[in-house]
């Protein structure tokens, strides 16, 4: 036997023998083994069977694969961040180069949400439309979670609630008062829309463990407990600042726009598939969503999700 092969051989037997497990029974399996393709590896066949339409008109299909890709991207994003939200001996280098992937993916989201906007016709849309009732993008949970591992609940707490949430606060006090509750929630009398209902019965329980975990290992409690020479680094201040527009004022900026071809086609505005008072809830300018408020001038803080 070459050297080389007795050294592999040896380091197999190693790795085997540490759990228990008998090496040359897993050396005859790879005998046995079939060899690797790209379908058994990369799974088209699965992912291609996904894509399900409720109606006959062809532009549904590109709302629900659009949907899809998203859905995929927003889980690479949440692979990235959770490499630097579990990590306990992060360094300046790692971290922006996180960061510089979750923002790409996200430019990404923003630019081909001209998909949506130019790639349906209008017609069609408000056609199946009418079988998605009463649910929505809104409902999707990754949109959620990456909100949750980019920065502090505090920054995701409606405006009108803020002054009453403190670190002290009950998590799920605080999740009764994350903006999107605003989306069909009446907080006087507590009354959710079914939206917000059937969204909460599936991932409520999940959302208040991710807020927990998250609340001090998101993206910004991370970038604030770096050294002051590296949290004052211009190239990872750009970084961070550029990821926070990007979701939170071109993105929604994107996505409004896409909502208001479709749901104010002749000016007249139609009701969302949610009900929310979309053209409001939607804007940034009210949303005034901003991960890292730190990192934003006060007159930028001011100007938010105006001019655009
Ligand atoms: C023509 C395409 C689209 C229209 C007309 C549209 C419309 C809307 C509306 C009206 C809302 C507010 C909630 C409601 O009342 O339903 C909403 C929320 C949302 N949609 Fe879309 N949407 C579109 C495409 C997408 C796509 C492709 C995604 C990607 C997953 C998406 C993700 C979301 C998310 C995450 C929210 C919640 C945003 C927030 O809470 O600020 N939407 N959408």
């Amino acid at each position: 036997m070459k050297e080389t092969t007795q050294k592999l051989v040896e380091r197999l037997e190693e790795k085997f023998t540490t759990i228990d497990q008998n090496y040359e029974t897993h050396l005859e399996g790879l005998v046995w083994a079939k060899p690797i393709t790209y379908w058994d590896y990369i799974q088209p066949d699965a992912l291609l069977n996904l894509q399900v339409q409720r109606t006959t008109l062809p532009d549904e299909m590109v709302f629900i694969m659009y949907h899809q890709i998203n859905e995929l991207l927003f889980k690479m994003i949440l692979w990235e961040a959770e490499q630097v939200t579990t990590n306990n001996n992060l360094t300046a280098p790692f971290f922006a180069e996180k960061l510089n992937r979750i923002s790409r993916y996200f430019d990404m989201l923003s630019s081909s949400f001209s998909i949506m906007q130019e790639g349906m016709e209008v017609e069609q849309y408000l056609k199946f439309r009418t079988t998605l009732t009463p649910a929505s993008g809104f409902q999707s949970a990754q949109y959620r979670l990456i909100e949750f591992a980019s920065t502090d609940t505090i920054n995701l707490i409606d405006y009108r609630f803020r002054a009453t949430i403190d670190r002290n606060t009950p998590i799920e006090h605080a999740y009764e008062h994350l903006y999107w509750h605003a989306a069909g929630k009446d907080h006087a009398t507590g009354k959710k829309s079914t939206l917000i209902r059937l969204f909460e019965e599936k991932y409520k329980a999940e959302f208040l463990r991710k807020m927990e975990e998250y609340n001090t290992t998101n993206l910004y409690a991370k970038f604030k407990s770096l050294p002051d020479d590296v949290k004052s680094d211009n190239a990872l201040i750009r970084a961070m600042r550029h990821y926070d527009y990007t979701v939170n004022v071109s993105w929604v900026m994107a996505h409004y726009n896409a909502a208001a071809k479709y749901l104010q086609p002749q000016g007249e505005a139609v009701e969302a598939t949610g009900g929310s008072d979309w053209r409001k809830y939607m804007h940034p300018r009210y949303q005034r969503r901003i991960f890292f408020p730190d990192l934003w001038s006060a007159e930028e803080l001011e100007d938010w999700g105006k001019n655009v």
